[in-house]
């Protein structure tokens, strides 16, 4: 270890900035003084076992489990629910590889038209769909709303009277919210004719370029669709850290929206496209974190089955909704589970859920403060590297400045956890330090953050409690005066301590 990390003072006299300062490829590495956390994690991501994280806040709890998340290989697997024509309010799940996966987008690319460039198309065409200008003919991508050659609104179809005086701008994308009267359309069905027959011709926006389908591609498409309707549920590319606070069941285990004309065969949505997944099924294959885990309450125990069946169906969570009726077995939900809480709600996380963490993963405590050594400063000084870098909007620190966030970190540790020689992990406090130290030295111009623009980021990042002492003497005081005058005749607190009624025999009135 003394090797990786070079003796403290040496390294500083040996930089110019903390710009000097590697930071390590390896996210895990990130993570300083957490080693046995790292080290469980690492485990954990190779032999995808389980964790609980305990300890206060700010102490790396979230960076473990996404430093975990990226140690883990892609998922390989998409999750596909398929219609059921028998029954469609039971549709099917269908897992795919990769090969399955590019096989399924290949027989939809084969229904699809060719695309076109906008200006090839019929001009009302592009006018419609957004590309081209109506008022100076300049083409753009209908993501634009204004024109860049004359800067007025696009909008192909005037905005009917009565609708929002914002209706023209309502064209973003032509998705959710393309109303009737939105400017411009995801799409225009014409007729055409060719060699003597008129034809049925759907235009379609596709990016830079307009998407054509003719009358055999739109047969194709709709066969397409017909042989096997499917959504993807949990597509193949995702990431595989899936970050849950857990605030619903719904947002936990899934859904089935409602859908006002239920499951009627032309008018409805058919059910298989109204399910949603919840974060157990779209961290399949990655990490599941929740933060806060007794937050979740009497909710734990579905984490638990999740666990241990590692599939999970998918059901209408409200009952008064057309989505109640619907339900998907055994849809996957293989995940490597994250818990963080800290040390005082520990008991409110159930303890078979404890149990299962324990009987296939690892509970650990983190630490709040590390060894006052060498090897410690230097992994600090990496520290201040990396939230320099992260925020983005403060420059490096220079030695003197290091030094002085070091000394910080000792007297911290000293203070809050009662550790002589020894540097503080309360890091999301340390990094608040350095940002407000950071903006004083934007302020003043440094090119790197001093030593002064420390002391006077000490100085304002005080906690409001002791900026309370300082002003008012103790709390009590400060709640007194901190009354206003319609405060003051019904406040029972501020009539019995202010001066004002002492020694008067007017009651509580
Ligand atoms: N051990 C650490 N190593 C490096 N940076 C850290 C560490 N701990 C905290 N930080 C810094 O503080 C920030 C907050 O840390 P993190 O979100 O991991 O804390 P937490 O323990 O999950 O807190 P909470 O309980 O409030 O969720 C991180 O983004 C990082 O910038
Ligand atoms: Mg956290």
């Amino acid at each position: 270890m003394t090797e990786e990390y070079p003796i403290f003072s040496e390294l500083l006299n040996s930089i110019r900035s903390t710009k000097d300062i590697e930071i390590p490829f390896i996210p895990l590495k990130r993570v300083i003084g957490q080693d046995e956390a790292v080290d469980l994690a690492g485990l954990a991501a190779s032999q995808r076992r389980h964790l609980l994280l305990v300890g206060p806040p700010g102490i790396g709890k979230s960076m473990v489990a996404q430093a975990l998340a990226l140690n883990l290989l892609r998922p390989t697997h998409e999750i596909q629910i398929v219609h059921n024509p028998e029954n469609p309010e039971r549709p099917f799940v269908e897992v795919k590889d990769a090969e399955g996966v590019s096989q399924d987008r290949e027989n939809q690319e084969s229904a699809e038209g060719e695309i076109i460039d906008p200006k090839e198309a019929p001009a009302t065409i592009a006018e419609k769909l957004g590309y081209k200008c109506v008022h100076c003919g300049v083409y753009s991508n209908y993501h634009d709303r204004t024109c860049s050659g004359c800067n007025k609104t696009k909008a192909a179809i005037p905005v009917s009277v009565g609708s929002s005086p914002f209706a023209d701008l309502n064209n973003k994308d032509g998705g959710a919210d393309s109303s009737p009267e939105t400017a411009t359309q995801e799409r225009v069905i014409t007729t055409r004719k060719r060699f003597g027959n008129e034809e049925v011709v759907m235009f379609e926006r596709a990016g830079e370029g307009i998407k054509v389908l003719d009358q055999q591609a739109l047969e194709k498409r709709r066969e397409v669709e017909r042989q096997s309707p499917r959504k993807i549920l949990v597509p193949l590319d995702r990431k595989p850290f899936v970050f849950s606070t857990g605030a619903s069941e719904t947002e936990l285990l899934g859904d089935v929206k409602h859908d006002p004309y239920g499951s009627h065969p032309e008018l409805g949505i058919p059910p298989y496209e109204r399910v949603v997944a919840g974060a157990i099924h779209e961290a399949h294959q990655g990490v599941l974190f929740i933060d806060e885990l007794p937050n979740l309450g009497p909710i734990q125990r579905f984490i638990l089955t999740a666990m241990q069946e590692r599939r999970f169906p998918i059901s209408g969570r409200n009952p008064q909704s057309a989505g109640a009726s619907v339900r998907v077995d055994d849809v996957p939900c293989d995940f490597i589970f994250v818990g963080a809480c800290n040390i005082q709600d520990l008991h409110e996380i159930l303890s078979p859920l404890r149990s299962r963490i324990i009987g296939s993963g690892y509970e650990v405590l983190l630490n709040t403060s590390m060894p006052d050594n060498d090897e410690n400063r230097c992994k600090l000084i990496q520290f201040i590297a990396q939230e320099v870098i992260m925020d983005g909007r403060i420059p490096h620190a220079s030695p003197e400045a290091v030094q002085a966030i070091v000394e910080e970190a000792g007297s911290r540790a000293l203070s809050s956890d009662g550790e002589k020689n020894a540097l503080t992990l309360r890091l999301r406090d340390l990094g608040g330090l350095i940002r407000a130290a950071g903006d004083e030295a934007v302020r003043n111009d440094h090119e790197l953050i001093q030593n002064d623009d420390i002391k006077n980021a000490l100085k304002r990042s005080r906690p409001v409690e002791e900026q309370i002492r300082e002003k008012y003497g103790s709390y009590f005081n400060a709640v007194a005066s901190d009354v206003s005058a319609s405060h003051r005749s019904t406040n029972p607190y501020y009539y019995w301590n202010s001066q004002e009624h002492k020694n008067t025999d007017r009651g509580y009135e």
